[in-house]
């Protein structure tokens, strides 16, 4: 690996106590460039602006995916990556299905963890605060040519993350757009995924909805995902989570979620949910939750659904008697080493 440090480190203009996720990046990145059939040298260098072409492929035509996986720093300052190896794997599959170059474990893990070894001042402890690591891979190729690229770089930027205990949001169950189709590239972290889900949520927004539940695309009655996550719903006390499929991410989050469901004895039921089942047990006063859960805002409570215009409320739940927050209380306990990780998914850098 090459390591370049950053001569002009920014971390003193970093406030802990006031940021906001996303927009102020660590002092260093990780780059790996492919060409001539393999991967070159991880460099660990500064962060900052590359020069690119608009006639690179992977901003014409998409040739591009991404991750996204956190660290967190314990009352000790011991620092963690929670689950990288899930994020290799899954980096891979998209990569594959993009018809891309898989990243080889010793670029991705060992880029990963130098990274967040030399910007370990930027994560902020305390209660859920994070380091949330983006690693990227897409086409450099300079080509107009619609096919696969013969160049890519791998990136890996970080940016610091806080608790992110998000207010609840209402959600528009979609009756006409979808996130995913059969055959398409629905599980995969494909870059297009999320450019495509940017206009109908734009349109929820306007109708007074955060986010949309993503029905599939041949009927619109089961329901697949929400924003940018994976969904639960919870009826009486049983909860459920659609089977991950081509059309549904492999959740690094939702898994962990259905492991620490079972851990409690929790009921959790991963099939199907159909739209009438939803829509019936909120008439009959069964259905106690609806959220979503991701790597950057782990969980998102939904407040009310949108379904075939009207605006149903949801229960909003404290604490002791939210499967949600209390399934979010455990993981983010154990993410930060405050619980015990009776899984081995805590990786200590
Ligand atoms: C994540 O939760 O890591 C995501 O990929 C959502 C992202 C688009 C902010």
């Amino acid at each position: 690996m090459i390591i370049q440090k950053s001569t002009a480190p920014r971390i003193s203009e970093f406030d802990p106590e006031n940021f906001s996720f996303g927009n102020m990046f660590t002092d260093h990145m990780v780059i790996c460039e492919y060409e001539d059939g393999k991967w070159g040298e991880v460099k660990l260098m500064p962060y900052g602006p590359l020069p690119f072409t608009p006639a690179m492929m992977g901003v014409n035509y998409g040739q591009a995916c991404f991750e996204g996986m956190k660290a967190y720093k314990d009352k000790d300052s011991q620092v963690f990556i929670f689950r990288p190896e899930k994020n290799f794997s899954r980096i891979n599959k998209s990569a594959s299905r993009l018809a891309m170059p898989e990243i080889p474990a010793e670029v991705f893990l060992e880029g990963l963890k130098a990274l967040v070894d030399l910007d370990r001042d930027w994560i902020p402890y305390g209660e859920g605060n994070s380091l949330y690591i983006r690693p990227l891979i897409f086409a450099t190729e300079e080509a107009l040519k619609a096919r696969i690229s013969n160049k890519y770089m791998f990136a890996i930027v970080a940016t610091p993350a806080k608790s992110y205990y998000s207010a609840p949001v209402s959600v528009k169950i979609s009756d006409y757009y979808s996130r995913a189709a059969n055959g398409g590239v629905g599980f995969a972290k494909a870059a297009g995924n999320y450019a495509a889900s940017f206009y109908p949520t734009q349109l929820a927004n306007e109708e007074g909805y955060e986010q949309i539940i993503w029905t599939d695309d041949s009927t619109h009655e089961y329901f697949e995902e929400s924003g940018t996550m994976n969904v639960f719903v919870r009826i009486n006390d049983t909860i459920y989570t659609p089977p991950t499929s081509e059309k549904i991410l492999d959740g690094v989050t939702r898994d962990s979620f259905i492991q620490l469901a079972n851990k409690r004895g929790i009921e959790l039921k991963v099939e199907p949910i159909s739209v009438k089942s939803v829509i019936e047990a909120h008439k009959n006063g069964t259905l106690k939750e609806i959220w979503g859960v991701g790597t950057a805002v782990v969980t998102t409570v939904f407040k009310a659904i949108g379904y075939q215009g009207e605006k149903l409320e949801l229960p909003q739940l404290p604490l002791e008697e939210s499967f949600a927050l209390t399934l979010q209380k455990d993981l983010v306990d154990l993410q930060t080493n405050v619980a015990e990780d009776p899984f081995g998914w805590r990786v200590l850098v």
